[in-house]
């Protein structure tokens, strides 16, 4: 197929491309790399055996938009595009609502206006909530605590409505836990715009010798070591899940699917802490903190949907996890190259 990949220079981005291309599909990347860097192209290209078409836009713009899917002809769109910086997100609620609403509802008029019916959404576990049980299942309610997640929930929900509307779309909703890891050449992987928010870089920053130590946010936990558990998932298994959920919509019957992509494990912060110790050979100074708010005790996937249909199953392992970012994160100190 021939496939748009909205924030294909991204993270989980340009994972999935590689994992597209190697598939067999024909790839183009929108990007306006206001997160990301070009350097990107040039490892995709590597990795690919061929450069990855690109083009340079601003998808909250309708009729620059518009204009892409009209020049191009695409058989489904995988929306990475948004900004997801959860704290950011309470200090900027107008900007989120913005440009996260505002490029999915420019990414489907396009795809209205050009007969484009296959969509594969970057949704999250945060839309399962402050209060869900675990392990989390796609029929539990949704709900959010902070502007970025209430932008997840919103973008599902206008999902549905659309689909409703117009039952020949096939829309996968994918709900990602706590995506991490590299590809296994170091050649591309996670290069956080400014300080990191999440735990995986933080670690990575910290054995590069980047910074000092990680504040463990919150000892006293109702879980069996007392820091908050999540469901880490290796970047390279989310982005297979994403190749299958395509493959899988043409032959669906509902028009909107919803996959948790997720292990079903869960690891706590000091887990994560010693293995990224162990796979890297640094140490890794911590110093306990107070919760940080908005965290939740514990996060986990019930994957067994995404097993059933897709025939998807995480592999890699929290070793795999850390070893392949210390690789990344060795070999590329401070990110990708400005170019
Ligand atoms: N943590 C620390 N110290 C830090 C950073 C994080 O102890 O400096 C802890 C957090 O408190 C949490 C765990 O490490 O217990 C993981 O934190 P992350 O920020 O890496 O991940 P979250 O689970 O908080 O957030 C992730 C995504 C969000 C998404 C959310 C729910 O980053 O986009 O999962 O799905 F909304």
């Amino acid at each position: 197929m021939r496939i748009l990949v909205t924030g294909g220079s991204g993270y989980i981005g340009s994972h999935t491309t590689v994992q597209l291309v190697a598939a067999g599909h024909e790839v183009v990347i929108a990007d306006d790399f206001s997160r990301s860097k070009r350097a990107v192209l040039g490892r995709l290209e590597e990795l690919c055996g061929a450069p990855v078409a690109c083009r340079v836009v601003d998808l909250t713009d309708r009729e620059a938009t518009r204009e892409l899917f009209e020049q191009e002809s695409f058989e489904a769109v995988m929306h990475f595009a948004g900004l997801k910086a959860v704290g950011e997100s309470v200090a900027l609620p107008l900007e989120y609502y913005t440009n996260n609403l505002g490029l999915t509802l420019s990414v489907l008029d396009a795809m209205r206006a050009t007969g484009v019916k296959k969509f594969v959404f970057s949704s999250s576990a945060t839309v399962y909530g402050e209060h869900a049980s675990v392990p989390m299942r796609e029929d539990m309610p949704t709900s959010a605590t902070n502007p970025y997640g209430w932008t997840k929930v919103m973008q599902e929900q206008m999902l549905r409505d659309l689909a409703t509307a117009a039952p020949d779309m096939r829309v996968a909703l994918l709900r990602y836990f706590n995506p991490v890891g590299a590809h296994p050449s170091g050649l591309i992987g996670e290069d956080p715009h400014g300080v990191p928010n999440n735990l995986m870089p933080l670690l990575a920053q910290i054995a590069v010798g980047q910074r000092n130590r990680l504040n463990l946010f919150g000892r006293d936990y109702p879980t069996p070591d007392g820091t908050a558990r999540r469901d880490y998932l290796h970047v390279e298994d989310l982005a297979a899940g994403h190749v299958a959920a395509l493959d899988a919509l043409s032959s669906r019957e509902e028009a909107v699917s919803t996959w948790n992509l997720g292990t079903g494990t869960p690891t706590s912060v000091l887990e994560l802490v010693a293995a990224f110790a162990e796979a890297s050979g640094r140490v890794i100074p911590t110093v306990d903190s107070a919760r940080r708010a908005g965290d939740i005790a514990e996060s986990y996937a019930d994957p067994t949907k995404a097993q059933t249909e897709l025939g998807w199953k995480a592999t890699r392992t929290i070793q795999d996890m850390c070893a392949d970012t210390w690789r990344w994160q060795s070999s590329n100190p401070t990110g990708y190259p400005d170019a």
